[in-house]
């Protein structure tokens, strides 16, 4: 039945909840819970192994979970005994190998969905045509996929999901088997299908890059469940676990106690061995749960800490420096801690000895 127009913009296009599959002896969904708005992407960030495709999985309808509930559109899809076939999900997905058709040139894989959908040949050429706009194919129609490369294999295969107007993309690693310049390319023109046709995505990937630049939100994985979902720059800037400060982004993470909370607990005061005390942000439940003497790290971010020949900081060794081309990296070790800087202006060199200072605005503090 459709729903009124405002009530149907209020219900996420999918809702996971409590989803848990296990293979073998494994649990390897372990209880998740997700939203994907109308028009938003979604992007399932985690280590290989964490049970990303397993969820995506679920989500098409290859496999069912074995607890939980998948909604699309408000609609029950899966568990409590419904499991509705993929075909009726309305899905459209790109996976990490083409999976177009080497026999059909690009107009006919493109169209075959649509011919199978009892579409007429007007409306199909008109689809195709605009869909390859779309995707930059528009001069390769005729062509056949042995004669394209990867990038141009993988926008065709992007093409056919799009050209069904599914309610929800799914792609799993769809840039890996591209090299790094392709896989640029090919990113920036999912960001531009994303903003332009407002395209419902749910997105997996190992790569941190790839879910900063294309996610409205990020879930970030490990192990079976979701650790943080959040916005890209609050999934980096304010972490809720040392695995999310570490797996997003570079960071330095310095372990300490908690030894004082400010006035107002909207700072901690932790200290790091050798290092000193630094008040540091954190997230208002943690600071609420914690207790003096608890243990705490802190997150800086290589981009924040700055090295100078002297000042407020700690004093650190200059072990190795790297040019980047648009930066330096530093390597520095402190207090037999291994810590890393970025910054614009040449370090001094090797086995100097330097303070580094980080930006106190930056300090974050994780459980
Ligand atoms: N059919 C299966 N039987 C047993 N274990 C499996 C099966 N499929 C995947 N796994 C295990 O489940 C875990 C998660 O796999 P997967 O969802 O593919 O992770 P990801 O996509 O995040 O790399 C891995 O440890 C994998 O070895
Ligand atoms: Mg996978």
């Amino acid at each position: 039945m459709a729903l009124p127009a405002s009530e149907a913009d209020t219900i996420p296009r999918l809702n996971l909840s409590r989803l848990v599959k296990r293979l073998g002896d494994k649990l390897v969904v372990n209880g998740i819970d997700l939203a994907v708005d109308p028009g938003e992407c979604v992007v399932l960030l985690g280590p290989s192994g964490c049970g990303k495709t397993t969820t995506l999985r679920m989500v098409a309808g290859f496999i069912d979970p074995d607890e939980g509930e998948i909604h699309i559109e408000g609609r029950l899809t899966a568990g409590r005994g419904a499991s509705i076939p993929t075909e009726r999900r309305q899905l459209g997905m790109v996976f990490q190998s083409y999976a177009v058709w080497p026999h059909k040139s690009v107009f006919d894989n493109i169209a075959f969905g649509l011919k199978v959908a009892g579409h007429d040949r007007d409306t199909v050429k008109r689809k195709v045509h605009q869909v390859l706009e779309l995707v930059q194919l528009g001069a390769l129609a005729g062509r056949f996929p042995g004669e394209l490369s990867g990038g141009q294999q993988q926008r065709v295969a992007l093409a056919r999901a799009v050209v069904m107007e599914p309610n929800l993309l799914l792609f799993d690693e769809p840039l890996s088997n591209l090299d790094a310049g392709l896989r640029e390319e090919l990113r920036g023109e999912l960001q531009r299908l994303h903003a332009d046709k407002g395209i419902t995505m749910l997105y997996v990937t190992h790569d941190q890059q790839e879910a900063l630049a294309l996610a409205d939100r990020i879930a970030v994985m490990n192990a079976g469940r979701i650790e943080q979902f959040d916005s890209p720059e609050a999934v980096y800037r304010r972490p809720r676990s040392r695995f999310v400060a570490n797996f997003v982004g570079t960071a330095n993470l310095l372990e300490g106690r908690i030894v004082a909370k400010d006035g107002n607990a909207s700072r901690l005061g932790i200290e790091i061995d050798d290092c000193g005390t630094f008040l540091a942000k954190a997230n208002r439940d943690f600071i609420s749960s914690s207790r003096i003497g608890d243990r705490a790290a802190i997150v800086i971010r290589p981009e924040d800490l700055d090295l100078a020949p002297e000042g407020s900081g700690f004093a650190v060794t200059i072990k190795e420096v790297t040019f980047l081309g648009d930066c330096y990296e530093v390597s520095l070790e402190a207090a037999g801690k291994r810590l890393r800087a970025r910054t614009r202006r040449r370090p001094a060199a090797r086995d100097a000895k330097v303070v580094a200072t980080p930006d106190p605005e930056t300090i974050w503090a994780v459980p």
